[in-house]
This record gives structure tokens, C-alpha cells and sequence, in this order.
């Protein structure tokens, strides 16, 4: 049976009835699908396409029109799934206009149902701007990876009073400027804790701890397909990387062998062809 697809005010009802739902990245059009097929409620396209798919370091790299280019088969792929689209590093922080003239392109090529960007408070004027023009906007504190580079890498976030204070006047930033939702990486889980009771919508945890309201994980580290890096809140729940190895080198084992292809996999319709002198 198809699931209901989730929409903007599901994500508020969703907290306020105590709902928890789950949320993945997926950049592809198969992928999409099998995500579609399962009971996740919502998909990012992440700028982490940029490490995941891309091979990149960080996330700096990935430009506007790599997310159209990875957002509209997660679109045409995932019907019934509510799809969120990143705003890459560079293409919101310039200005509100600008942010939403990269944000309209987003929508309007791509159809996805909302845009996600980083930052705190500084960010709020941007949001304000972008929600009062009908913009549905994500989002996302903690660790913001677009400036990981600038906090010394992807680390822990919030782990002092001070920082665990200052995300959660963030959070209550975004809310007032009207974001629908927050993801929060990698924080302490009692910060976690803090930053959703403290606002009334979504949180949406990555390492943010049990109490969130929303769990966010890349399938490529749930699945355990990415062999590079693997944080410690990314729980594995299967290995397909494994698998992939093991199929990859069974065919290249029978290919070896002669055993593939059987008739069975095989055109079988006989053709008179006559031998060249
Ligand atoms: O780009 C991404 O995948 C993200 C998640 C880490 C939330 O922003």
C-alpha cells in the first residue's frame, strides 16, 4: 500500500501528538525509490553528496546545480516521500535575495517540497525573508558542515552552557523567523533534550541524542556502504557494502570460471548464419 505523503504542517501536528517519524538522505533515483518503498517519511538530498557521491573532503564544493542535477531523480523517484532539498555553501549566504533567488531555482527545477539551510540566528533575517515570500525552509544547527572548516572539523557541538545556550536561542531564532523544522547535529544528547523542548516545532536529530523528534541518518551509513568514515551516532542496522563486494566478486568469479552466463541468461533464438570463407 502507498504510505500518505507528509506535508509542511505534518511536521508540527507530527510533535504536537507526540508522532516520531524517520528521515534519510538519498541522491539517486534508485535509491529514491527503495526509500520510497520503505516506511521513512522524508528524504534529504544532502550537499554530502558532495563526500558521499562525489568523493570530496567536505561539503564546500557542491554547487547549485549539482543539487538540481541530484534532487530531481529523488523527485521522480520517491512520489509518496516528503523531499527536502539542500542549499549548498555559497548559494544562500550572501544576501536574502539571494538566497531566494537559489532557493526558487531549487523548487522550480527540481519540485522538491521544501529547501534546508544552515545556520543559527544570523540566519534568522534570510529565513523571515524567505518564509514571508512562501518558502518552506528547513533548518539546520549544531554542526553545520558548510563551516566545519571554521570550528575545527565535524566535531561535538553545544557542549558547554554557553554553546548549549546559544543553540537554543538558535532554535528559537528559526522558529520566529518561520522555519517548519530543525535538523540539530551532533550535539550532547541533553542538548538535544533542551533544544526540543524548547521550541514547538520538529527537531530533527543526527547525533543529537534520543529525546529529538525525528531521527536523521545517511543511508550510506546506515546501510554501511560508505568504507571512509563512519561517526559514532551512525548505527549500522545492515551491510551492504559487504554484499556488494560479495556479488561484485561472484560475477567477476563465474565470468572467470565460464559458469556465467547460462542459457537462462542468454537470447536463444537460433539464426542461420553462413561461415565466411
Ligand atoms: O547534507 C546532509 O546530508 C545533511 C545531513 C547531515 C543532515 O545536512
Amino acid at each position: 500500500m502507498a504510505k500518505t505523503k507528509m506535508t509542511v504542517p505534518d511536521f508540527k501536528k507530527f510533535k504536537e501528538e507526540g508522532r516520531k517519524f524517520a528521515y534519510v538522505t538519498a541522491y539517486d533515483y534508485t535509491t529514491a525509490s527503495i526509500v520510497n518503498e520503505s516506511n521513512i517519511e522524508v528524504i534529504l538530498v544532502g550537499d554530502s553528496l558532495g563526500m558521499i557521491m562525489l568523493g570530496y573532503d567536505t561539503t564546500v564544493g557542491v554547487t547549485l546545480d549539482d543539487m538540481i542535477h541530484h534532487i530531481r531523480p529523488v523527485v521522480k523517484g520517491a512520489p509518496d516521500t516528503f523531499i527536502v532539498g539542500d542549499m549548498p555553501f555559497g548559494s544562500y549566504q550572501e544576501s536574502p535575495e539571494q538566497a531566494i533567488r537559489s532557493a526558487c531555482r531549487i523548487l522550480m527545477e527540481t519540485n522538491c517540497d521544501c529547501v534546508k539551510l544552515e545556520g543559527g540566528a544570523v540566519m534568522a533575517p534570510t529565513i523571515k525573508r524567505m518564509t514571508d515570500v512562501g518558502i518552506p525552509v528547513m533548518g539546520h544547527i549544531g554542526l553545520t558542515p558548510q563551516s566545519a572548516t571554521s570550528v575545527g572539523g565535524f566535531k561535538v557541538q553545544g557542549g558547554t552552557t554557553e554553546g548549549a545556550l546559544k543553540l537554543i536561542s538558535d532554535a528559537r531564532a528559526l522558529e520566529a523567523a518561520g522555519a517548519f523544522s530543525i535538523v540539530l547535529e551532533c550535539v550532547p544528547s541533553v542538548v538535544g533534550k533542551a533544544i526540543t523542548k524548547s521550541v514547538s516545532i520538529p527537531i530533527l536529530g543526527i547525533g543529537a541524542g534520543p529525546d529529538v523528534d525525528c531521527q536523521v541518518l545517511i543511508t550510506q551509513d546506515l546501510l554501511d556502504m560508505y568504507g571512509n568514515f563512519k561517526p559514532k551516532f551512525a548505527k549500522q542496522f545492515a551491510h551492504i557494502r559487504a554484499e556488494m563486494l560479495k556479488g561484485l566478486n561472484a560475477f567477476h568469479a563465474e565470468t572467470l570460471s565460464g559458469e556465467f552466463p547460462t542459457l537462462e541468461y542468454c537470447f536463444n533464438k537460433q539464426v542461420e548464419i553462413p561461415q565466411e570463407d
